[in-house]
């Protein structure tokens, strides 16, 4: 007998067994006449007895065996008495009585726990993240994100796909985030960029003939990090040819449907869709989480003849008086009151301001500025009931709609509104194709330049470029955007004209997307696709809150990896090399 059991596999139905076990203590207990070692392995966990009187080199051997030494143990499954079952453990019936073992590895006091609470700091966790790995929960995700990718390739495989590599080195592909450059040894003065995502060459893909692709590819972002953002990240990438909108919405819900309940999470399917100004307009975002209500109503039309005068002026100038109703919150202190409102402010509105039905009363924040009859038309308009807080924003049309988005996902969570055992999905559609902005003075991409617009809008392109809706949609889950994807343009002419609506001249067009409208010349099938973000979806199903629980090396918010202390400086040698050279020097 040599060969190694698994100790997280052992079970009463092995009793007897004699069996070889090799991993990590993860806790030790000496009680004199009886040792205890919990050994970890890959598949969990299970407790070793050791009698020193017995079997004394085994006592000995495995003396010095601290938390996380690598030891090694035979012995036989016995089952616990009954009073010593562990409930708790998934090996609570068995123990392994040791005939022999032996120190494989010793090792330091380990700066990060793996069992129990997490006692370290983020910065040690991170710097130590292959000690943090070693605990379940992360365990648990990591093998739950091989598991979905294996099943997303299944999938994809069954349904004609062919999993195709692109280049990492590469040119800047626009995806609306700052380029990771990475010199050239060999040119002077030139640079690769690391791909925003291969949307170009998928779209080249097609051109080919493949029809489908898909990848599950590594896309670099340097842009501002949050929970839900990494420098580096994974994307599940896919194209289709000879396809409508229809198609990739079926697939995907299809895939949804396989990998979700992965993680014991049903996914009704289809996935309801909205148009996206609608959720601008109700939820106040183009990923609106589903699982509650708080809807956003419009009342500019009850106070554009307002005595209020913020009210009255915005109306007049063109923007918009909009709130929702938080059931039950009309006792909301002024801290929180206060909260909100600046809240709204950091989001570039003026405030937010609260309406009460308190007592049979209503109460606006501004006293003695609106009539009685303003306040009954809000109150109906909110649905306002007794004990009820509604909050109220004024401004320019994106702005309320953005500040009371961010205000709705705050009282949701602040009144414990998002119910976490449901999930809801959702498709966002009719984009706009493009979207203006006001310090630039031109327009942007909403997705990216190769968004093909609706049809019906085509003439506009050139008239009215910000009327234009694309034929793009996003993939919604409990307000996270999980993927987004378009139709694409497959018409030089019209590829043309969309980058003339962008204020990208031909010059610049032939430069940077010269070998994309040649290929577009070449007989380009009509094709589409959508890429999803696997870390987000993993992060979902794992019930995670950040990224950083699915990703096995994540890098902080400001992009760095504490553990290899990467980004760093490096040999002037190297950058002579490269014709660099550091404004340091
Ligand atoms: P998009 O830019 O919407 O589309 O990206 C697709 C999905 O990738 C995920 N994602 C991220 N995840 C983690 N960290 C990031 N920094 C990050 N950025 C994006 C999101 C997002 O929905 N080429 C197009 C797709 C297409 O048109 O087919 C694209 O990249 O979940």
């Amino acid at each position: 007998m040599s060969k190694r059991t698994l100790a997280g596999s052992l079970d009463a139905a092995r009793e007897g067994e004699t069996v070889l076990l090799q991993g990590w203590v993860a806790s030790q207990r000496n009680h004199g006449g009886v040792m205890f070692i919990n050994l970890r392995d890959r598949a969990g966990v299970v407790q070793i007895v050791i009698y020193p009187e017995e079997t004394p080199e085994v006592a000995e051997a495995l003396a010095a065996a601290r938390l996380e030494w690598v030891i090694e143990v035979r012995g036989t499954v016995g089952r616990r008495a009954p009073e010593a079952v562990n409930p708790q453990m998934a090996t609570g019936e068995v123990e392994v009585i040791a005939s022999s073992g032996r120190v494989l590895s010793a090792s330091e006091p380990v700066p990060v726990a793996v069992d129990g609470v997490v006692d370290a700091s983020e910065e040690t966790r991170l710097e130590y993240r292959y000690l943090e790995l070693r605990r379940a929960n992360l365990q648990r995700n990591l093998r739950l994100r091989h598991r979905v990718a294996l099943e997303i390739r299944k999938y994809c495989d069954e349904q004609g796909f062919a999993e195709i590599e692109t280049p990492i080195l590469t040119r800047s592909t626009p995806e609306g985030a700052r380029d990771y450059l990475v010199p050239s040894r060999v040119h002077a003065n030139a640079f690769y960029a690391l791909p925003q995502s291969p949307q170009l060459f998928k779209q080249l893909l097609m051109v080919s003939g493949f029809e489908r692709y898909v990848q599950i590819a590594r896309c670099f972002r340097d842009e501002d990090l949050r929970a839900d953002r990494q420098p580096e990240f994974t994307q599940v990438d896919l194209e289709m040819s000879f396809v409508d909108e229809e198609d990739i919405l079926a697939l995907i819900e299809g895939m949804f449907a396989r990998i979700f309940p992965l993680a014991g999470i049903e996914v009704p399917t289809p996935f309801p869709r909205m148009p996206w100004a609608e959720a601008m307009r109700r939820f106040g975002s183009d990923k609106p989480d589903l699982r509650f209500g708080l809807e956003i109503r419009d009342l500019t039309s009850i106070v554009a003849a307002s005595g209020f005068r913020a009210f009255r002026q915005t109306a007049a100038d063109g923007g918009v008086v909009r709130g929702f109703t938080v059931p039950g919150a009309a006792g909301a202190s002024r801290r929180l009151v206060d909260g909100w409102a600046e809240l709204a402010r950091r989001h570039g509105a003026a405030g937010a301001l609260t309406l009460r039905h308190r007592d049979g009363e209503l109460q606006f924040q501004v006293k003695n500025v609106l009539e009685p009859s303003e306040l009954e038309g809000l109150a109906g308009a909110l649905q306002l009931e007794d004990g009820d807080l509604a909050l109220l924003v004024a401004g320019r049309e994106k702005v309320a709609a953005q500040a009371l988005g961010a205000l709705r996902l705050e009282l949701a969570r602040e009144y414990d509104l998002i119910p976490d055992d449901r999930h809801a999905f959702l498709w966002v559609t009719d984009f706009p194709l493009l979207e203006w902005d006001e310090a630039d003075g031109r327009y942007y991409s909403m997705n990216h330049p190769f968004t093909a617009p609706k049809e019906a809008d085509l003439d506009l392109l050139a008239s009215d470029p910000g009327a234009v809706q694309s034929r793009g949609y996003d993939v919604v889950m409990d307000g996270f955007e999980l993927g987004g994807g378009s139709i694409r343009i497959h018409d030089r002419a019209v590829q043309e004209q969309a980058f003339r609506a962008l204020g990208i001249s031909a010059e610049e067009a032939r430069e940077r997307f010269g070998f994309l409208l040649d290929a577009l010349s070449y007989g380009a099938p009509p094709h589409g696709g959508i890429a999803l973000g696997l870390d987000r979806i993993v992060m979902l199903m794992a019930g995670a809150s950040s990224l950083r629980d699915v990703i096995a090396f994540p890098k902080t918010t400001s992009a760095s990896c504490l553990m290899t202390k990467a980004p760093a400086e490096v040999d002037p040698r190297q950058l002579e090399e490269l014709g660099l050279r550091s404004s340091e020097a």
